[in-house]
């Protein structure tokens, strides 16, 4: 099986072909401190009303990879390889004025910061009516008429009289509601969504999660939901994939993946955030040190200097993404073998810290 074919698989059987399927994608920039490798040979897929969560710390590409999907990072300099093919169409080599009209129109992006969507200077109203009008033939008062039904399917109150107000005018909560309408003007067959919440309280996050989530039953929607909270992805996502370095380490579906996760890594994210669905009592423990350097990555395994887990020879080999033993949905990098990682994650899940894990099944003692 080629590393594509293997990739492509969570949850897919029967679903027919992807709406959008990332193949071997990479995004390099040249920078004066050296070559940033922002995102490195992911593949990922995701189907019509389907929901795929890309979680990981921050500054593991995640945001690159789906602004590269807009082509938004080509006037950045970017290099590109690998392909994008949405609908079969391969977005990498496509002309930008193709590009255009393929962007806010099939595909649309939540952006992580609101300032690149909602313009201060220009009324809310206003930007949602050239956003229409971008790429529907309708008359302006149509486009006036959407933008109002925009903001009511979004739950903004009074619509019509709020149509006119100034982004400073709306909320936190609003403004972020506003940029899911401007997202939805055109009824994506995409959309992505990159933190659509994270500034948000645990109430209005919930509101707007809930609302995106009926949105793609009605519009048929695929999502990709970018995310450093696990929470969210249990929430949301059919398929996870755990991002590291401008790689992804694990991927499953969503069910797969918290009822037996295989990577290290991804044992960390779920042991240093509180979940609403975990049990209360468990201690959090932080993922020690901090997210690489993306010009000068560790050798061999990526997370090697941070794992509590790792072996003298994990400093020198890579690991490749390889399905776990006996679940083809299942894919992880870690060079561990599996009888090791699931004793680890059952000591793990009786509470034990890393250290005393490690010690339990009898592997301790040999980090690089
Ligand atoms: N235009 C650019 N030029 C150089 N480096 C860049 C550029 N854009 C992003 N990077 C680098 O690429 C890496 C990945 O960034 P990215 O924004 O995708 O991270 P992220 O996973 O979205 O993080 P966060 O969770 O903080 O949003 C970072 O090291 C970042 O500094
Ligand atoms: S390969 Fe080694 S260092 Fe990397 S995640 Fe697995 S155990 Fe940790
Ligand atoms: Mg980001």
């Amino acid at each position: 099986m080629s590393a594509s074919e293997a990739l492509g698989a969570p949850s897919a059987a029967g679903l027919g072909e992807p709406l959008l399927r990332v193949e071997d994608l990479r995004v390099q920039f040249a920078t004066d401190d050296g070559i940033v490798h922002a995102v490195d040979g992911i593949t990922y897929q995701v189907h019509r009303g389907r929901t795929l969560g890309i979680v990981g710390e921050s500054g593991s590409g995640k945001t690159v990879a789906s602004l590269t999907t807009l082509g938004l990072t080509r006037q950045q300099g970017a290099h590109i390889s690998g392909r994008i093919l949405f609908e079969g169409r391969d977005l990498v080599g496509l002309p930008d004025e193709q590009l255009r009209a393929i962007r806010g129109n099939e595909i649309a992006m939540v952006f992580q910061d609101p300032l690149s969507s909602l313009h201060p200077l220009f009324r809310v109203g206003a930007q949602l009516i050239e956003a229409v009008l971008a790429h529907r033939s309708v008359s302006r008062a149509q486009a006036r008429e959407r933008a109002i039904e925009l903001l009511g399917l979004v739950g903004i109150p009074d619509p019509a009289g709020r149509v006119d107000n100034y982004p400073h005018e709306f909320s936190g909560g609003m403004r972020q509601r506003a940029m899911i309408a401007m997202a939805l003007a055109n009824e994506p067959k995409l959309l992505i969504a990159d933190e659509p919440t994270t500034a948000l309280d645990v109430t209005v996050q919930a509101q707007i999660l809930a609302l995106i989530e009926r949105l793609q039953r009605e519009l048929n929607m695929a999502i990709v939901i970018i995310t450093h909270d696990l929470g969210v992805v249990a929430e949301m996502a059919d398929d996870i994939a755990v991002m590291y370095a401008g790689r992804i380490v694990e991927t499953a579906p969503g069910s797969v993946m918290f009822a037996g996760p295989e990577h290290p890594y991804t044992w960390g994210l779920l042991k240093s955030i509180p979940m609403l669905s975990g049990p209360r009592a468990q201690s959090l423990v932080p993922i020690p040190g901090t997210p690489p350097s993306l010009i000068r990555r560790p050798s061999g395994c990526h997370f090697h200097p941070r794992c509590p887990y790792a072996q003298p020879d994990h400093a020198r080999i890579d690991p490749a993404l390889e399905p776990v033993p006996g679940k083809d949905d299942h894919h992880v990098a870690c060079l561990l073998d599996a009888a090791d990682r699931k004793r680890l994650w059952a000591e793990l899940q009786a509470g034990r810290m890393p250290d005393q894990a490690l010690a339990a099944t009898g592997l301790g003692g040999a980090r690089p």
